[in-house]
């Protein structure tokens, strides 16, 4: 039987105030589908790249890609879950901004019964990013000094926490001494405020002039230079988000100019397939979890209906860590 519920919709691009809060139908769960009750959703700089079309998807449509809760039924093939499982998810198909949806039960993991909901939305998307990016993409090892920029963001918090436990020195960038006192205090190694220091520079003082092996940059436009710039010979930019706007017209040559660099522009989604990768990186990211080496820190939280507000203080940024939605 097809229930209701409410959910943030997309009916255009745009600003926050395109996020239309609405009753919507939840159709039964077809062949491989899953309804879950939504206990808690994530909110992710990806989502604004979609509300604004930077990301294009269908409209009329839903949006978000992270969440937590209970499963409800369960369609045929189904058997890795069952109603009443706890569960999350952070990935595939838009729509994760719902008090209740229908989705691919492929996507869901079952939750470990010490992660609370809200830790859960506010972790899974933003930790799998990082378990991917210091474990596949650059394989650290522990002692090596590296840059991370928005160290007192949603990722970036995860990001000092996992450095520190891996023996890995990370310096990283933020726009305010609060956010510095926020990324130092979560394992930064050294912080560089970027609205009034050279970044480069600051890079090149710290590690004695060597400069690091990789900078992982999810602010992008206003940052891609500097963090070329940063880099050791043959050394690795990993340009995994765009904060501050897409990284656009780039000649490869200056990857010759800058030292024989290399660069990637890697997403979560081919690092979570096949379902025994997702399921691997959710046992890493639970074990730090559980083992206390990572504290997620959920900065803001807000009613489902408000979403439109935590965009704008998310955009404007206004928040540190991790930003949940409460349906
Ligand atoms: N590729 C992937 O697989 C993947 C997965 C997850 C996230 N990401 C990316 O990782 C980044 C962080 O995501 P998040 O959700 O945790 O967000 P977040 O870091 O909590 O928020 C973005 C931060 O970027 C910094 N920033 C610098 N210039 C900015 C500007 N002009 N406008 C807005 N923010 C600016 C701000 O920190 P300061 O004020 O301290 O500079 C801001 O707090 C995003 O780029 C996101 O797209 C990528």
């Amino acid at each position: 039987m097809t229930q209701k519920t409410h959910a943030v919709r997309l009916h255009r691009f745009g600003g926050p105030e395109v996020l239309s809060y609405e009753e919507v139908d939840v159709p039964p769960p077809g062949p491989g589908e899953a309804i879950v009750r939504n206990h808690a959703v994530g909110v992710n700089f990806i989502d604004i790249y979609v509300r604004t079309g930077l990301y294009p998807s269908p409209l009329p449509g839903g949006i978000g890609y992270e969440g937590s809760g209970v499963v409800e039924a369960v369609g045929a093939g189904v058997t890795h879950v069952r109603p009443g499982d706890r569960v999350a998810y952070c990935q595939g198909i838009l729509g994760a901004y719902a008090a209740l949806r229908t989705m691919p039960a492929a996507q869901l993991i079952k939750l470990p019964r010490g992660i609370a909901f809200d830790v859960a939305a506010a972790m899974m998307l933003k930790g799998l990013t990082v378990q991917y990016l210091f474990r596949q993409t650059y394989r650290l090892q522990g002692n090596e000094t590296i840059l991370f920029h928005a160290a007192a963001g949603g990722v970036g918090l995860i990001a000092c926490q996992w450095a520190r436990a891996l023996g890995v020195k990370l310096i990283g960038t933020v726009s305010s001494p609060d956010k510095a006192a926020r990324a130092k205090a979560a394992g930064a190694w050294a912080i560089i405020d970027s609205t009034r220091e050279n970044i480069p520079a600051r890079v090149a003082e710290l590690t004695g002039g060597a400069k690091v092996p990789v900078v992982y940059d999810g602010v992008g436009k206003d940052t891609w230079e500097a963090s070329l710039d940063c880099l050791q010979p043959r050394g690795l930019m990993v340009s995994f988000g765009n904060s501050s706007g897409a990284v656009t017209n780039v000649s490869l040559g200056i990857l010759a100019q800058k030292g024989s660099l290399f660069v990637t522009r890697p997403t979560l989604a081919t690092h979570v397939l096949p379902r025994s990768r997702f399921e691997e990186s959710s046992a890493e990211l639970f074990d730090l979890v559980d083992k206390k080496k990572l504290k997620i820190d959920i900065g803001s939280s807000y009613p489902l209906a408000e979403a439109a507000r935590a965009h704008t203080e998310l955009a404007a940024r206004k928040t540190t860590g991790s930003l949940i939605l409460l349906p």
